[in-house]
């Protein structure tokens, strides 16, 4: 959802432009965690699938916590338009094949290409839904390649599987020219893979979908498969189309709200020792020197940095945890005296001091009336050592995901503050 499905859209558009004939396949796995939001962005990114005309998407282990209805109205066929889901050995509400087919042969410039998809077991065990028919993989490609074989000059394989399980399967079903694994690296490799003791090519498309890759099929040219991976960077535009598609959904989060998207705020650890957020403004007086350079720095304007894209993401909890005070950065839900909104919470947008330091509300209270005792303790509650910061509190945002350069010793010095000189 980092743009990736906009230029996706491009790049596909720009390789029929070229007189290309695009197959587009999916690995699946297109939403991660589960609830209202969850199933609404399943149903935007299966959307912009279709529009760009995906032929074989397979499930993955998330996608299939979705109530198996949700599922069944997403994947089913639209106004005579197939599904755009293949599972040989997944079945919602019924047996593999009545939903969503098993296999399908699709012919691009001429060739004839054989396309089933699978979850591998170990994402079988995830999943506990009785609305959902699973099926051992090794039982049914055997019936998938005889199926295949006779109607197609190119087989591939969409295993919903961990690395490690989609090679094996390779080996057993050599049939198969081509076999995509979810599981694999975070950035898929440079350079083609070939599964050990086959002729068979390995792809694995890394972990955000910030890569798209591409097989070019040569007829009678060598070598007659081309393999390349395409980062989706900043040379492809956003596509309109898709960024229709992004606006409708973050309307929908906020016409819905945190509290209908089902965040239930939780007590902050720290929230019986320290009190509730109160926000920066508050610690100016006192913390001058500490409040200018935050002031100065990009924390200060993270909400800002949200707000402003186009379309707005500051309704999107995933994108709001990090760029507000009071959110589990990554689990995307608010604490109970965390950010709830612009209008009810003015003083905790952006990134703030009780990110770091944790709330402050006892604290200030103390400095303005307590005891010299309770302003010890509760001075004591706020200290975050450089140390501590450097191994948890930074990362916890700054991740792989956001932050990939991110580096402390590097970072830090932009943020550093101290009060004593
Ligand atoms: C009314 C004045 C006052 C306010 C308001 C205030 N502080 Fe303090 N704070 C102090 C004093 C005085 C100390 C102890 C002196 C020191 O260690 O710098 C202190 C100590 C701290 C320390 C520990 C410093 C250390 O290493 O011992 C942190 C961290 C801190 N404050 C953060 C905050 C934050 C964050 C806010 C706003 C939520 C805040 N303070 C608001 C007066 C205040
Ligand atoms: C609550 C989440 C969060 C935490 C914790 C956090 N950051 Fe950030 N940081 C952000 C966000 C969001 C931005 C982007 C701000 C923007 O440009 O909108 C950012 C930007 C930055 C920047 C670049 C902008 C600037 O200020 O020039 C630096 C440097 C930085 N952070 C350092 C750190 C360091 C060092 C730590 C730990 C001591 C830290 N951050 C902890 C969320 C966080
Ligand atoms: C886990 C924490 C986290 C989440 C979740 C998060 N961000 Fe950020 N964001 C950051 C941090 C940290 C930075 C600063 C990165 C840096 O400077 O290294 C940042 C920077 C940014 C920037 C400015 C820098 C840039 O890359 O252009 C934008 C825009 C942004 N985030 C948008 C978003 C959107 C949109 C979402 C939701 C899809 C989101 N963020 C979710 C932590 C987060
Ligand atoms: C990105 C995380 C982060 C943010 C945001 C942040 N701090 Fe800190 N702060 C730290 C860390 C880490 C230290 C410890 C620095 C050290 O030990 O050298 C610190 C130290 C301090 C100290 C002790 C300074 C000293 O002289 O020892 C005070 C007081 C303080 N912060 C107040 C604030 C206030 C007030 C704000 C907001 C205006 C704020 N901090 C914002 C991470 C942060």
């Amino acid at each position: 959802m980092k743009g990736g499905m906009a230029r996706r859209a491009t790049f596909f558009q720009k390789l029929r432009q070229d007189g290309w004939p695009v197959l587009g396949l999916d690995v699946g796995g297109l939403i991660h965690g589960f609830g209202r939001q969850a199933e609404l962005k399943f149903q935007t990114l299966v959307e912009s699938k279709r529009k760009m005309g995906y032929e074989g998407i397979a499930f993955g282990a998330d996608d299939l916590r979705l109530p198996a209805g949700e599922l069944v109205a997403v994947a089913a066929s639209v106004d005579g338009k197939p599904s755009p889901f293949l599972a040989a050995n997944v079945g919602l509400l019924g047996k593999p094949g009545d939903i969503t087919p098993q296999c399908r042969v699709i012919e691009a410039g001429g060739v004839r290409i054989g396309v089933t998809a699978v979850l591998g077991k170990k994402f079988q065990k995830e999943i506990h839904n009785d609305e959902i028919q699973m099926s051992d993989p090794d039982a049914v490609l055997a019936k998938m390649v005889a199926e295949l074989k006779p109607k197609a000059d190119y087989l591939v394989l969409l295993a919903h599987a961990t690395l490690e399980e989609a090679t094996e399967l390779g080996k057993k079903f050599p049939a198969f020219n081509v076999v995509v694994s979810s599981g694999g690296w975070y950035e898929p490799p440079k350079t083609p893979q070939t599964i050990a003791g086959t002729k068979t090519l390995l792809i694995t498309v890394g972990h955000k979908g910030m890569d798209a890759i591409v097989l070019g099929l040569y007829d009678g040219a060598k070598p007659s498969v081309r393999y390349q991976r395409v980062p989706l960077d900043s040379r492809f535009k956003g596509s309109p189309d898709m960024k229709l598609l992004m606006t409708a959904y973050q309307e929908q989060l906020k016409a819905i709200g945190f509290e209908g998207l089902g965040l239930r705020p939780v007590p902050h650890p720290q929230f019986p020792a320290n009190g509730k957020f109160v926000g920066s403004q508050k610690c100016e007086s006192c913390h001058e020197k500490s409040y200018e350079i935050w002031k100065k720095s990009g924390h200060a304007h993270a909400y800002n940095t949200i707000a402003k894209l186009d379309p707005p993401r500051n309704f999107d909890p995933e994108c709001v945890s990090c760029h507000v005070v009071g959110w589990h950065p990554t689990k995307f839900f608010p604490y109970e005296t965390g950010y709830q909104s612009q209008e009810k919470t003015p003083h905790l947008v952006n990134v703030g001091c009780e990110d770091c330091h944790g709330p402050g509300e006892k604290h200030v209270a103390a400095e303005l009336s307590g005891s010299e005792a309770l302003r010890k303790q509760l001075r004591k509650a706020m200290v975050l050592t450089k140390a501590d910061a450097k191994k948890t509190q930074c990362v916890s945002c700054h991740d792989l995901d956001n932050s990939l350069e991110f580096n402390f010793d590097l970072y830090w010095p932009f943020v550093e503050h101290h009060e004593k000189d």
